[in-house]
């Protein structure tokens, strides 16, 4: 199932038998690129990025690699291919064949449901649009306008479920899309941590290792959809998506790297004198992007969750590997509530309780990758380790959003948090010294100091490679 580049818009989706629809998206693309070339990476418009693209959505060799200018990159509209025996796997609508259309009753649900993460993937690119300005190798800077042209493209997906099955109201949410901007006052991006600044490197790769794994999360649970081209669309994101969490995860492993090496070389912890960023500072951007990014989960109890799995319009994480009926209707949950002035376990019901469960994959899945971070300390010979901070930490949803909570989990007053909260989280301090690391360094081979660089290859190119040109 190889992808059309001929067309003005890639596509495998045979856009060009449907006139109207490509008419529509056709009157898009300049709008994109408009805004892409006014809130994307901040002049970044004439450099030769080596950038991957993708050339068929089969397992293998869907990337071909190459030199692009990013406003040439062939942003399109590409899905897995379609399974014509697919039936649906959770809720009410279980064992019925999959949708090829939106039902009637369904449309603003799934409307809402595609817009909210639709609304994600622009903001993304707003926010990190400052960072190749001051990045630490042009090994990173080529991965962070990967992630951007595929959060970019990731649009372009949402954009076309819109314009495709939702006529005059998807056409008006296709614009939207464009006109919310990260941190607006008047217009913001739908959710928090979408309008957060992402002001330097090691908030990107906290972005990419914590934010964007919500992103993994939320397009698996869609990927279950009824709806078909929903699901086809957010299973080819997903592979689009482990790039992103690999930046992250890997971003900050190679920080730890360097900060263990000048730990080691110095015989001190404090690393800041020597250019490195300490451990405990780590720690403190770890919790800030955990709890922001548990937040994008939503109400550990939702009336709205509990339609959309009910009606088969988001499922689970992986359903098709849970062992139960796939209904939820008279199971119950385990889900942290509060108690007074405690934290306690409490059975509720399961079909309310899916945000809650998704989030508990995520934390689980976050735990791996800290871990490995760990890993990195230990074989340094350093005690310190990191530590997700408890779910209650810091948090502006949900049950937890009433009170403060140390990282610990421990309730705690409004006082002993204005006291202590900069323990935990990144003070100014901390912020103007990370800041104060970003220079940039541009030429091939060359690394900052707060960073060791990375072990893997791009395409078999080593980090010597000249991944950007700046002509
Ligand atoms: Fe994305
Ligand atoms: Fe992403």
């Amino acid at each position: 199932m190889n992808i059309n580049y001929s067309e003005k818009i890639p596509n495998n989706v045979d856009l060009s038998s449907d006139r109207r629809l490509q008419r529509a998206l056709e009157q898009w693309q300049p709008k994109f690129l408009e805004w892409w070339d006014e809130l994307g990476p901040d002049k970044s418009s004439e450099l030769d990025v080596y950038l991957r693209t993708a050339i068929s959505v089969e397992k293998e060799g869907w990337a071909h690699f190459d030199y692009v200018k990013m406003p040439e990159y062939r942003w399109g509209i590409f899905l897995t291919p379609s399974d014509p025996n697919r039936t649906i796997d959770f809720g009410i609508h279980k064992g019925q064949p999959a949708w090829q259309e939106v039902p009637g009753e369904y449309r603003s649900e799934l409307r809402r449901l595609i817009v909210t993460q639709g609304d994600t993937e622009p903001a993304s690119v707003e926010q990190q649009r400052y960072l190749g300005k001051t990045c630490p190798s042009l090994y990173d800077l080529r991965n962070l306008f990967q992630v951007n042209v595929e959060e970019g493209r990731h649009l372009w997906a949402m954009v076309y479920l819109l314009q495709a099955y939702f006529g005059r109201d998807g056409r008006e949410e296709a614009e939207a899309m464009l006109e919310r901007h990260s941190g607006d006052q008047d217009k913001p991006r739908i959710l928090d941590a979408f309008n957060e600044e992402t002001p330097d490197w090691l908030s990107f790769f906290m972005f990419t290792f914590f934010t964007d794994r919500d992103g993994k999360f939320q397009l698996a649970s869609l990927a279950e959809s009824a709806f078909d081209p929903l699901s086809r669309s957010c299973r080819f994101m997903l592979t689009e998506e482990a790039h992103h969490m690999f930046v992250g995860e890997s971003g900050v492993g190679r920080i730890v790297q360097r900060t263990c090496d000048l730990m080691n070389q110095h015989k001190t912890d404090d690393v800041r004198e020597q250019g490195g960023i300490d451990l405990p500072t780590l720690q403190k951007y770890l919790n800030f992007h955990f709890s922001v990014s548990a937040d994008l989960f939503g109400q550990e109890i939702s009336t709205n969750a509990a339609t959309y799995y009910n009606t088969s319009l988001k499922g689970r994480m992986a359903e098709a590997k849970i062992d139960d009926n796939h209904l939820l209707h008279d199971t119950s949950y385990p889900v942290l509530e509060l108690s007074g002035d405690k934290i306690i376990k409490t059975d509720c019901p399961a079909l309310n309780a899916v945000n809650e469960r998704l989030r508990d994959d995520y934390i689980e899945d976050c735990d791996l990758g800290v871990r490995r971070w760990n890993k990195i300390i230990e074989n340094s010979g350093h005690d310190f380790r990191f530590k997700l901070p408890h779910r209650a930490f810091n948090r502006n949803i949900g049950h937890f959003s009433t009170i403060h909570a140390d990282p610990e989990g421990n309730i705690i007053t409004q006082d002993e948090w204005d006291r202590k909260h900069l323990e935990w989280l990144p003070s100014q301090e901390d912020r103007t010294f990370v800041q104060s690391l970003m220079q940039p360094v541009t030429e091939p081979g060359e690394i900052a100091g707060w960073i060791a660089p990375p072990k893997g290859k791009i395409n078999r190119q080593s980090f010597e490679f000249e991944f950007v040109c700046f002509n």
